[in-house]
């Protein structure tokens, strides 16, 4: 039987109530892509307030890798929440921080002595990589990338690369902030070995022309850039920046936020190079719905901050860590990252299928299943199709699957379904999406 089950349009009259209630108090800065409301879900199919049955594909941006409202993640917050809600790590300690800690320790793809941190957002988590490194290595110099997104807080806004809407009007930000270009073989027109060779001589006239080495903290950097556009760098692309990084004892930040707990078929995308960070960012996935960040790395880096200098009060909650503990023993215990390599293999070949049938489709990529299509007006000039982007998405919610763009010009459509998806699921919203982009084209 097929997932998706539709009562009335979408959105129903109780969704559009319901739509008039929020604007009337919601701020208006933060916007809703698709003014739906939910009631619950299951797996990757979501139920809304009018009883119509979607397919979401957009797995809560990426933040429920194991599938909606899992029943042990349900069972292991209920339990928590009755014995400890809250506490504060700064004040007093309890098992499920100090045993999750011990997890993400054993699961960061680097050798010797690790530590982690909590912390409650990616924001924060990119933030106090940022910070750590600094404090180690006493300098102030950050890098990052061009279309990188890290958070929306005043601190991650400098290194996110979205002038609008993120950054218009919200300024000064940080000093001493450098942007390299994210190396993009379809953007660039390239192939990959020769955006490798362009990368690399970007970056060695980068540190002549922008920034001493030696006076950088630390470069940060997606290894597959989310809101930007599911671009994948050239292979070898993280390899050379470790081998720089490592030459001048720069900290090598990984911001694993998107891309991170299986989504590309590892547990962490990094683990598709042949490189060892000195830090990765956590979040989203981690905790399976619930607000949960981390910060993991090298024992020397993690151990720079005088005591005291970390924290929140929120940060690593009782409840969430133990959400989390059994978000990765989900994961484990269900071969995730494996499940999420076979649904990148189907994922691609269909999508390769639908860029010979559909003009629109420019390019098919992604790493495991953190997939993409790029929308575009002509294959030749690689124009950018937001507008046609935004009807197929709309389009293809009023046939009851729910996607989401991404990317500089909004014209990628991302799957970030839960990795626990059907096949038979995947058949039914991509001849949704099919549909959609044959209407609109
Ligand atoms: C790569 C990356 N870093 C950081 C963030 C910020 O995370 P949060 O929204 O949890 O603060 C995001 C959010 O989308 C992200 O995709």
């Amino acid at each position: 039987m097929a997932t998706i089950q539709l009562k009335t349009e979408v959105p129903g009259p109780r969704s559009l109530a319901l739509w008039e209630r929020r604007k009337a108090v919601v701020a208006r800065g933060l916007t809703t892509l698709h003014p739906v409301f939910l009631e619950r879900g299951e797996g990757a199919a979501v139920t809304d307030v009018d009883g119509n049955r979607l397919l979401d594909f957009t797995g809560g941006i990426g933040a429920l890798n194991v599938g909606h409202a899992r029943p042990e993640i349900a069972k292991a917050v209920a339990d928590q929440a009755a014995r400890l809600t809250h506490t504060a790590i700064q004040v007093t300690g309890y098992e499920p921080y100090v045993a999750l800690a011990e997890k993400l320790c054993a699961l960061a793809p680097i050798d010797g002595a690790r530590k982690a941190f909590l912390v409650t957002t990616g924001t924060e988590a990119v933030e106090n990589a940022v910070k750590l490194s600094r404090a180690k290595s006493g300098r102030s110099a950050v890098v990052c990338f061009e279309h990188a997104f890290h958070g929306r807080s005043l601190g991650a806004l400098s290194f996110t690369s979205r002038a609008r809407p993120y950054k218009f009007g919200m300024g000064p930000f940080l000093p001493e902030v450098y942007r390299l270009p994210y190396p993009t073989f379809y953007r660039w027109g390239l192939t990959p070995q020769a955006a490798l060779e362009q990368a690399r001589l970007r970056l060695a006239e980068f540190f002549r022309t922008v920034v001493a080495p030696e006076e950088v903290a630390c470069l940060v950097i997606e290894p597959v850039l989310g809101e930007g556009g599911f671009l994948v760098p050239p292979p070898g692309y993280l390899e050379l920046l470790r081998a720089e990084t490592q030459k001048y004892g720069i900290a090598l930040v990984i911001d694993e936020v998107q891309s991170g707990f299986c989504r590309t078929g590892r547990m962490f995308a990094i683990e598709h190079a042949n490189v060892q960070p000195d830090l990765i960012c956590m979040a989203k996935s981690l905790a399976g719905g619930l607000p949960l960040a981390a910060v993991v790395g090298r024992a020397e880096i993690m151990d720079s901050a005088e005591p005291g200098a970390l924290g929140g009060t929120y940060a690593g909650n009782p409840i969430a860590c133990a959400a989390a503990l059994e978000a990765i023993a989900i994961m484990e215990r269900e071969k995730l990252a494996e499940r999420a390599q076979r649904l990148g293999e189907h994922l691609r070949s269909r999508l390769e299928g639908l860029k010979e049938r559909q003009p629109l489709v420019g390019d098919v990529r992604g790493l495991g299943a953190m997939m993409a299509i790029e929308l575009v007006k002509d294959r030749a000039t690689r124009t950018p199709a937001t507008e046609e982007t935004g009807k197929v998405v709309n389009l293809a919610r009023s046939r009851g699957l729910l996607i989401l763009p991404t990317g500089t010009y909004a014209n990628v459509l991302r799957f970030l379904v839960p990795l626990t998806v059907e096949v038979a699921q995947v058949d039914e919203a991509l001849a949704v999406l099919e549909g959609a982009l044959r209407d609109v084209a």
